[in-house]
């Protein structure tokens, strides 16, 4: 069944958390459909988990369009929402409305997603009245580490809570109508959670919220070393794949594959006719 925002308000209405990773093409899609995962977030963490970039920041809209496509072709269930990349909302609402909607055009995905609260409350509320659902993104967000000094816990403190607080009510009363809210102290994201009207998915911020992401290569221990505190890898998927490769690697150099069965035509030649053909060579 096709997840939408109704479907997804009445699970939070019912009190059922809503679940949602990131994925970024279409075999990975696929499984992730397959999974009854609820929402897809075509994450800008494609520029470090697919491209090998220390940031989200060279994520071009075109590289984002690809990607998306991919993903929206693998999960026909899944609610798709597409990351809009660095500096494709921030120069003017204009700019915004345009690039999200290329993003909802190109893609065919759900709604889009952007990160900060005040500073893009009337993006946010451009890119809605124009009919593009919007899930917006506050406490950490990582298109803005060079401004916060690095990837770091917001919220802590009284003033820093109160505004992460008052972020939410604002991305809110701009008509988003899902929230994340990254690295935010448990108890505050729990309290925003309840009293808020649109649905929150954490990450690193507790169990008190509707729903929760994680990055599919994290959850999958897939980033080799890279581990962040929050994440918890529910299969050793990266160690089997070197493995499957090991033993592959292994099998073609010691002639063990191909066998003939794991050859596409069984059906050969006659011995006869190849001996006449190498004699004509
Ligand atoms: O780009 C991304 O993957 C994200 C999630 C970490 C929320 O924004």
């Amino acid at each position: 069944m096709k997840n939408t925002i109704s479907t997804l308000m009445a699970m939070r209405e019912r009190g059922e958390k809503i679940s949602q990773v990131t994925c970024y093409d279409f075999s990975m899609a696929r499984l992730v459909d397959a999974a009854e995962i609820n929402t897809i977030l075509v994450g800008d963490s494609l520029g470090m988990t697919m491209q090998g970039y220390s940031d989200t920041l060279p994520v071009t809209m075109e590289e984002m369009i690809v990607y998306g496509r991919s993903v929206v072709r693998g999960a026909p269930n899944a609610f798709v929402i597409m990351d809009m990349p660095f500096m494709s909302y921030q120069v003017s609402v204009e700019q915004a409305v345009a690039n999200a909607g290329r993003l909802i055009k190109e893609t065919g995905a759900n709604a889009v997603k952007l990160e900060g609260g005040a500073a893009v409350e009337e993006q946010i509320r451009a890119i809605v009245d124009s009919g593009i659902p919007v899930c917006a993104h506050i406490g950490m967000t990582p298109q803005s580490a060079n401004a916060f000094g690095g990837f770091k816990v917001q919220g802590k403190g009284e003033e820093n809570a109160r505004r992460v607080l008052e972020d939410a009510f604002t991305v809110q009363r701009a008509g988003a109508f899902m929230c994340v809210l990254e690295c935010v102290p448990p108890k505050l994201a729990a309290l925003i959670s309840s009293k808020v009207d649109m649905i929150t998915i954490g990450i690193g911020a507790g169990a008190g919220c509707d729903g929760q992401v994680l990055v599919s290569q994290d959850l999958l221990a897939m980033s080799g070393d890279f581990k962040p505190k929050f994440v918890r890898q529910f299969a050793q998927v990266g160690a089997m794949m070197t493995e499957a490769y090991r033993a592959y690697d292994a099998a073609v150099k010691d002639g063990s594959f191909p066998t003939l069965e794991e050859s596409y035509v069984k059906s050969d030649c006659s011995d006869e006719f190849l001996r006449a053909l190498s004699a004509q060579y």
